[in-house]
Parts: C-alpha cells; structure tokens; sequence
C-alpha cells in the first residue's frame, strides 16, 4: 500500500520545502564522480515534484544552489548551471502538463547569463499556471535575504513611507523574496544531517522538520508521502496548549 492513501486531504500541508543533500556522498559510495550524484539528484527532483502534483500541495520549495556553494570547485559549479538549463528545458513539458508554476528565489543575477535567461523564459511561460508553485532557491542566503529586507525597510523609514514604528512581522515578511508564497508547514533534510544551512530561517519559524536517513537522488515520491503522513501525526500547536487547540 502507498502513504498516498494514508494522507488525510484535510489536513495537508500547504507548502513543503526541502534541502535536498547527500548527492555528493551518494556518488562517492558508489565511486563515481559528485556531478554523477547531482545528475541523478534530478531525479529525485522530478520524483518530489510528481509526488506534491499527486497528493495536491500547492507549493513546493527546493534548496538547488546556496550562496556558499558558489565556493566549490569551479568544474562541479559549472555542471550544477548546466543542470539547471538542460532541466528546465526538458522539464517545461511536464510543467504545462502539470500546471506548475515555475519561481526563483536567491540572487539570481549571480548566475551565468544562460541560466538567468532559462529561468526567467520558463517563469513567464508558466505564470498563469496554478495546480502547484515550485520554488528553486538558488544562489540563496537566508541571512542574505534577511539583510536586504531590513535595507528595504530603512531605505522606507528614511523617505518617511512608513515609521520604525510600524515594522512588525507581517511587513518583514512582505519584504522577504518569498513575499508571495505562505510559510512552509514541512521541511525535509535527507542524508542524515541535522541543520537548516541558512535556508528559510524566518519563515519556518512553526514548521514541522522531518530529517531522512537518506541521500537526495535515493529520494522518492513515497518517501514525500510518508513525510506528510508523519506531519499529520503531529501536533502543531503555535505555542498554545493542547487543550486550547
Ligand atoms: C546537495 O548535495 C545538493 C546540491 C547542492 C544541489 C542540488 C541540485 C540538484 C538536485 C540538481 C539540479 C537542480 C535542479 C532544480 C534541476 P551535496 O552535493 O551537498 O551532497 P554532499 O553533502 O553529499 O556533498
């Protein structure tokens, strides 16, 4: 029996972001090449996708590129890009297909002229549609993303737009690069670690985590279900008691 059909419609989670980790090591265990793990961490991108299409969750949020791994050996840098365009052009099928709305977050201008033009051609092209919305951070930095927020907000107070005042949570939000998709319910790590790598911090602040054992391109649709099964068994409770609930 698939956790598909132990999933409880009612409750679902709205949006589930993962940090996707383990290609590397996955390769390595088998003795290949990193790139090797990442080509086939695709899969496992594609397995995640169909899975949040077929279980109905509006917005998928995956952690592809983080600004810190502009750091790594310039060759593995070079095939992840390279990833992302022959992706986008073979996946852009399956978003139509699908409705899936395609959204970047990240300092994208820092990515190679190719990509920055993929990625924007496949945003435009699936903007209207609305099964589910899938977020590639890329480039990313939450504490990046953090710190421009806060600029936006005094370049605000300094023009008299708004007071210090009135800057509570909602206009913090409103200012972050995901302004325009709610809070994730679920956040998935594979391989193992236990961290959120600069991912997200403000938003997952109610988030429920669900840490798997395994790598990234191991990752399957079942393993997304069996993720939400276990979300539904938890109480979310907001800093409110049980019984308040
Ligand atoms: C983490 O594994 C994975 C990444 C840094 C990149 C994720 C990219 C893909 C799955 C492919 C391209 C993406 C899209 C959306 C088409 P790691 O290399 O950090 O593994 P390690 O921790 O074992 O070294």
């Amino acid at each position: 029996m698939s956790f598909l059909d132990q999933i409880d419609n009612i409750k679902l989670p709205q949006h589930i972001a993962i940090i996707m980790d383990g290609n590397g090591r996955w390769a390595k265990q088998k003795g290949k090449l990193r790139v090797f793990g990442h080509q086939n961490g695709v899969k496992a991108v594609r397995e995640a996708l169909e899975g949040c299409v077929q279980a109905n969750i509006k917005y998928l949020t995956l952690y592809a590129f983080s600004a810190e791994n502009w750091n790594r050996p310039k060759l593995e840098v070079v095939a992840l890009m390279e990833l992302l365009v022959s992706s986008l052009k073979k996946e852009i099928k399956t978003f139509q297909e699908n409705g899936v709305r395609l959204n970047a977050i990240g300092d994208i201008s820092k990515l190679p002229t190719n990509a920055q033009k993929k990625l924007q051609e496949t945003i435009e092209a699936t903007k209207d549609n609305t099964t589910c919305t899938l977020t590639l951070a890329l480039s990313y930095s939450s504490r990046q993303e953090m710190v421009d927020a806060a600029r936006t907000l005094a370049a605000k107070v300094k023009a008299g737009e708004i007071n210090a005042e009135d800057i509570n949570d909602d206009m913090f939000s409103a200012n972050l690069y995901t302004r325009n998709i709610p809070d994730p319910d679920l956040l998935i790590r594979t391989s193992g670690e236990l961290r959120i790598s600069n991912f997200l911090l403000w938003q997952i602040a109610y988030s429920e985590l669900c840490f798997l054992d395994k790598m990234w391109p191991e990752f399957t649709k079942e393993d997304l279900f069996q993720s939400i099964v276990e979300y539904q068994q938890r109480e979310r409770r907001f800093g409110k008691t049980s019984e308040q609930l």
